[in-house]
This record gives structure tokens, sequence and C-alpha cells, in this order.
């Protein structure tokens, strides 16, 4: 099943805008439900940060998957797209008071807690409200994960979670709060992951912890949970449309310990979402260069930040042109020389008005999308609107 493009219906919209094909979002949640579903104790929670357009949400929390979220506004997202509380999880390490007090209102099931002072915020709080808070503690792996380094949290110097070393002491501090009860440990190294060795190494680091807090306090938690992080392929979204869910699972499944009951949560993002979602551009102009040919697209940096920023590579298509091809550079229209796509791709020649797809951008496009130059943000068209 491969994305599909309308393309005549297409040309009656204005662009840039995002398209999603439901079809394929709809057969991606099949499966990563029915991976899931293989193993006892599976729970997968859709990171809102990937894409947190309400219609899209709507349709994953239909599909029965929790919510994990970075701020208040992503746990009311979650919320008002009918996610249950108790399947909602809270991330971050900068929760300010009236995040915590909104999410201990709506009893959401856990926060994932990454520091003592945001331990002791949750325990005022909760005190206040005279709730029983239930959290677990981040642990920073330390494992380094084959990914862009923008993009890799498990390493012992990011700002994430608490440090093995540290993890007694803080345990020690939340056995102190009333209000507070600890139910799991939460791990995430980092996105894109597409080599399964990352979360195998993950895996062993759990084992080794979960050993240690069974010697050494008697402790078995009841949560695990081991944050997202299953990449994409960018280069064939065709051929890989779904990715494997079942290698992934499978991984976990072979290779991390659970004692006896033990829940396990994933909290997936960009594979839930990535590949059933492209940016839909017009060339305004055609450019030529002493050397280089430029292709000048309506959509810039600012609807789609990944190659500026992360020096994404993202396929590039034009829906219209049978031509043979040519090399380009796509461009946008924003004032900053980082505002490229791609540099010397090959693309059929294209023409003022063709109509291009920036292809697998579902996850942290629309999310990641401003208002620079006074851009109007782009909007989402849904293949069931068309
Ligand atoms: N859990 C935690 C704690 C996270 O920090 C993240 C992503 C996820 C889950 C979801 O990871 P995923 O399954 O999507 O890999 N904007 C970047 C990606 C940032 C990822 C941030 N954390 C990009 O466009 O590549």
């Amino acid at each position: 099943m491969k994305m599909q493009f309308p393309v005549e219906a297409f040309a009656a919209i204005e662009t840039p805008f995002y398209y999603y094909d439901v079809e394929l979002l709809q057969a991606t949640l099949d499966t990563v439900k029915r991976e899931a579903a293989r193993y006892e104790g599976f729970h997968v929670h859709y990171a809102i940060k990937a894409n947190f357009n309400p219609r899209l949400l709507e349709i994953i929390s239909k599909a029965g998957i929790g919510a994990d979220c970075v701020s208040g506004g992503e746990v009311r997202a979650a919320l008002n797209a009918g996610v249950p509380a108790d399947k909602v999880v809270f991330a971050g390490v900068g929760k300010t008071d009236k995040e915590i007090a909104f999410s201990l209102d709506a009893g959401i099931f856990c926060f994932n807690v990454e520091s003592v002072p945001e331990i002791e915020a949750i325990e005022r709080l909760a005190a206040e409200r005279g709730v029983v808070a239930q959290i677990a503690v981040r642990v920073n792996p330390n494992v380094g994960a084959h990914t862009h380094a923008n993009i890799t949290t498990g390493l012992a110097e990011n700002k994430f979670g608490v440090n093995y070393e540290q993890l007694d002491e803080v345990i020690d501090v939340v056995e102190t709060m009333p209000h507070l009860k600890l139910v799991g440990l939460h791990f995430h190294i980092g996105s894109q992951l597409l080599v399964m060795d990352d979360f195998i190494a993950l895996c062993c680091r759990i084992n080794e912890l979960q050993e240690l807090l069974l010697e050494t306090r008697g402790l078995v938690l009841p949560h695990i949970n081991v944050g997202g992080g299953l990449g994409i392929r960018y280069d064939f979204p065709d051929k890989y449309p779904i990715p494997d869910f079942e290698a992934y699972f499978a991984t976990y499944a072979n290779n991390l310990k659970l004692h006896p009951g033990q829940q396990l949560h994933f909290e997936l993002g960009r594979s839930i979402v990535a590949q059933c979602g492209a940016l839909i551009t017009r060339a305004t102009y055609i450019k030529s260069g002493t050397c280089k040919q430029f292709i000048i697209v309506d959509a810039g940096m600012n609807d789609l930040i990944r190659p500026a920023l992360y020096d994404a590579y993202h396929r590039i298509e034009n829906l219209v042109s049978d031509k043979p091809d040519g090399v380009y550079d796509v461009v946008g229209p924003v004032c900053e020389s980082s505002d490229v796509f791609c540099k010397d791709r090959r693309i059929p020649v294209t023409e003022r008005g063709d109509i291009l797809a920036i292809r697998s951008a579902g996850a942290y496009g629309e999310a990641m999308a401003f208002g620079y130059n006074c851009r109007e943000l782009p909007k989402a068209v849904l293949s069931t609107d068309l």
C-alpha cells in the first residue's frame, strides 16, 4: 500500500499544504496494533509532538492508542482528541506548575520525571489537591544511537533524564514524598533509528538496571517505558510505506527481561505518521544560475524545517511532469540561505506551476511549522476531504 496522490484534485487547491493519506495512516495504525498485540503487556502511546493535527489525532485516538505528551498543550490536545486520561504520559525537562496542575486535574496516567526539583514541584501540587501522582523516573541510559546529533537524546551530556548514577538518590527522594507513587522507569535514546542494535543496547542497559534495583533495593516497578525512536525510510517511501513494527516489537520481546506482570510502554511518533504525509508545493519559478538550476517553490523552511535544521533528506517528486530528469536545487522563498530542500537532485524537468510532493513529511513537518516572514501556516488536506 503506497501513498496515493489525487493530482487532479490538487490542481484546485492553493499550495503549499500538507496532504495526508488517511488510508495509509489507518493501515499503519492497524499494523502497529496488530504487532504490539502479539505480546502481553505491550502498550503504544503516540508521541503527539510528531504531528498534533487534531483530525489526525482523532483517527489515532480512535485506534485505541495512548498519548505521549511533552507540554500541557499536548496533554490538552490528547484529551480533546478523545484519548482517555489514563492512557496519557507526560514527559519533558521543564514542566511548569501550570502544566503539572492541569495534568493532575485531568488525572493522567503518569509523569515521566526528569529531575529532583521537578519531583518536588509535582509533590507540592499533588499535595495541594490531595491526590497521589504516578511517576516514572526518566533514566538517561548513556546509549549512543546511530542518528543525527540533534536528535540523539540518551547520552550522558544531554539535558534529558537523570543519570544512571543518580537514580538511587532520586528514588530515595521520591520515597519521602507521600503524594507521589513511583510506578516505573522511562527511557528514550533518540529518534530516526533504523538499526535494531540501538534498541538492543537499550534493552541491555535496562536489564542491568532492573537487576541492580532488585538486588540493592528489592525494587520491581510495574511499568517500563522505552520511549520511541523507530525510524522510517526517507529514501524509499513507496517501497517501505509502513515501518517494520514486527522486527521492532520482536527486538524488545527477545532482548528485554521483564519481570512477571511488568507492562512495557512505547512512545512512537515518526514511525506512525511520517509516511502518510507529504508537503505539496508548486514551482513558482525556475531560475538558472551560472552553473545551477533552481526550482523555487512556494513552500519554505517555515513549512518544513527538517532539511534546514538537520540536513534531512526528503524525496521530492514532480507529480505532473513526465519529462526526463534535470538536476536542480529545490529552494523556498524565505529570506535565509538555509531555505533549501535539496541540492543537485535529479527531478524530471520542471516548469513554473508544476506540483511537487516533498515526501515523508507527516512527522515533524506540520508540527514544526512557523510563521517567519509573515508566512501563513500551511493548511492540511486529508484524503477523505477530496
Ligand atoms: N519519547 C520521547 C521522550 C521523545 O523525546 C521523542 C522524540 C519520542 C518519544 C518520539 O520519538 P519518535 O518515535 O518520533 O522517534 N524533530 C526531530 C525529531 C525530534 C524527536 C524528539 N523526541 C526530527 O524532525 O527528526
